[in-house]
């Protein structure tokens, strides 16, 4: 039997998972790191944190595997996307990452498109400019600090910081380096316009792969550290959502699924590089060679929920490690006793900005509706209902370019919750799957680092053979269709009454 490991390095832990050839999980491990927000709107991570949790992770799972390290044969990496990391010369981090959810860049988004043009822009990177994304927070180090700028010599994403560390080599994929804003979508090669206008070198960026090409193998230093082999294959990988998709087996045209993470997507698979004209929603380069995928992403998701945890739950807390529950399990419960509408509350998940349907880095989080009447259950509902909305909005998007999934897969921790899955099937009016792969984007990578193994011919046959089958389906009720769409109508509406005051609170010193 031989083995490959998925590592999902993820904006609050970084988990690593082996796997044997048929997709079983024969061991895993998390561990977890802060994100720093030293200003309104900013998101940071320090890159070492990755390295440390990856070597923890990975030595603890080939340990306590008792696998021989020579059927390990291949790794994959997965990760949050967009995040920017630079390195001198000498090859040391020169600041510390900023991350796919932080909004500092506004201005230099509108650089770029006075420089570009926001047709070119669209054209060639599929995308306009966005302050998630990685072109837009090059600029701001240039505009800002222009020392650590004119030191720069290596530009990586996460994941290709931690391959950089694991195997010496500088390689990304086209999947990750989609979301930067540097590749041509369509070619899936870096574009020289791009590079060009941003004043940095091709040189600086890593070699382009497809996600299942063999980028390089564990360094010696890694082996030591892990009890890797020195000939365990490192292939290109892919960002968390494309791995994500590679582990539900969203492979093919027609396929989609919803995650609930820290950030939520609705992504589509796509044969063709289908792009919105108005750029509400991304495409980019998939997993699968030759194919793309369209997704919309809502910013403060998983995130909604974890801030009301973290400031308001403090009972929640203390129950759950009473009576030996997970928090969530207990919201959950305190949610489910409350109406759909949560008695005309409404919650508007943009705690960092919102990406689709609205691109605006200004917008902040509401809880409209509030009375003397609403406890706290009710606010908890509330989250789970706004983030609903926002992820019914992806979908709006996704239907008016014709991509109309009959049905959805659901992953990310939020699946684990029924309720939230109700409101997701409910809102969306139609049949929602939850994933019995609990660990998709470690499974995705995991899945292409067995095609670059020469385990599986190719992604397809490698997802029939690894990727295990749904069942668990939840059908909608009309009746609460009805409900949710009527209050979503309310919540679609309040944006566009508040885009002025989010601007001039922004703008507040
Ligand atoms: C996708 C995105 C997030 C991050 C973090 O565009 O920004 O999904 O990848 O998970």
């Amino acid at each position: 039997m031989k083995y490959v490991i998925g590592i999902d390095l993820g904006t609050s832990a970084t988990k690593t998972v082996l796997f044997d050839e048929t997709g079983k999980i024969t061991a895993s491990e998390s561990y977890d790191y802060p994100m720093y927000q030293p200003h309104n709107g900013w998101a940071e991570q320090n890159p070492e944190d990755w390295y440390n949790a990856a070597i923890t992770t990975l030595n603890s799972v080939v340990s306590k595997s008792g696998v021989n390290k020579k059927d390990i044969v291949s790794l994959g990496i997965s990760g949050q996307m967009h995040g920017l990391v630079m390195l001198d010369e000498g090859c040391n981090v020169l600041r510390p990452s900023i991350l796919w959810c932080d909004q500092r860049t506004a201005k230099e988004c509108e650089q770029l498109t006075e420089m570009l043009g926001r047709d070119t822009l669209i054209k060639i990177t599929a995308n306009p400019a966005l302050t998630g994304f990685t072109a837009s927070k090059i600029l701001w180090v240039k505009n800002n600090e222009p020392e650590i700028f004119d030191k720069c010599r290596h530009i990586l994403l996460p994941k290709d910081y931690l391959r950089f560390r694991l195997t010496g080599e500088f390689a990304t994929e086209v999947s990750d380096a989609s979301g930067m804003q540097l590749l041509d979508v369509p070619n899936r090669k870096w574009s020289d316009v791009m590079i060009n206008t941003l004043g940095i070198k091709e040189e600086y960026l890593a070699k382009v792969y497809e996600s299942p090409e063999i980028t390089g193998y564990i360094n010696e230093d890694t082996a030591e550290k892990t009890g890797l082999s020195t000939k365990t294959t490192v292939v290109g990988g892919a960002g968390d959502n494309a791995a994500a998709a590679v582990g539900m087996g969203v492979v093919t045209e027609g396929k989609a699924f919803t995650t609930i993470g820290t950030s939520g997507v609705v992504f589509a698979h796509t044969d063709n590089p289908i792009i919105d004209p108005e750029g509400r929603v991304h495409t980019f380069c998939c997993a699968v060679p030759n194919a793309w995928h369209v997704m919309g992403v809502t910013q403060g998701a998983g995130l909604s929920l974890q801030w009301f945890k973290n400031n308001f739950c403090y009972e929640e807390k203390q129950q759950a490690k009473d009576e030996n529950k997970d928090v969530y399990q207990i919201t959950d419960e305190k949610a489910k006793n409350i109406p759909i509408g949560c008695d005309k509350l409404i919650y508007l998940p943009y705690l960092m900005g919102e990406r689709t349907p609205h691109l605006d880095p200004d917008c902040r989080g509401v809880f409209f509706g509030l009375s003397a009447m609403h406890t706290k259950s009710h606010l908890i509902r509330a989250v789970m209902e706004g983030v609903t909305y926002s992820l019914y909005d992806c979908l709006l998007v996704l239907k008016e370019m014709n991509i109309a999934p009959l049905s959805m897969l659901l992953c990310g921790g939020g699946s684990k919750s029924k309720l939230w899955k109700s409101m997701i099937c409910n809102t969306f009016a139609m049949p929602v799957e939850t994933s019995k792969s609990s660990e998709a984007p470690a499974l995705g990578v995991a899945i292409l680092a067995a095609v670059g193994a020469g385990i599986y011919p190719d992604v397809k046959t490698a997802c029939l053979n690894m990727v295990p089958s749904d069942s668990n389906i939840t059908e909608p009720v009309e009746t609460d269709t009805k409900l949710y769409r009527s209050y979503h109508k309310i919540y679609a509406s309040l944006y566009a009454s508040l885009k002025e005051n989010y601007k001039a609170l922004a703008n507040m010193q």
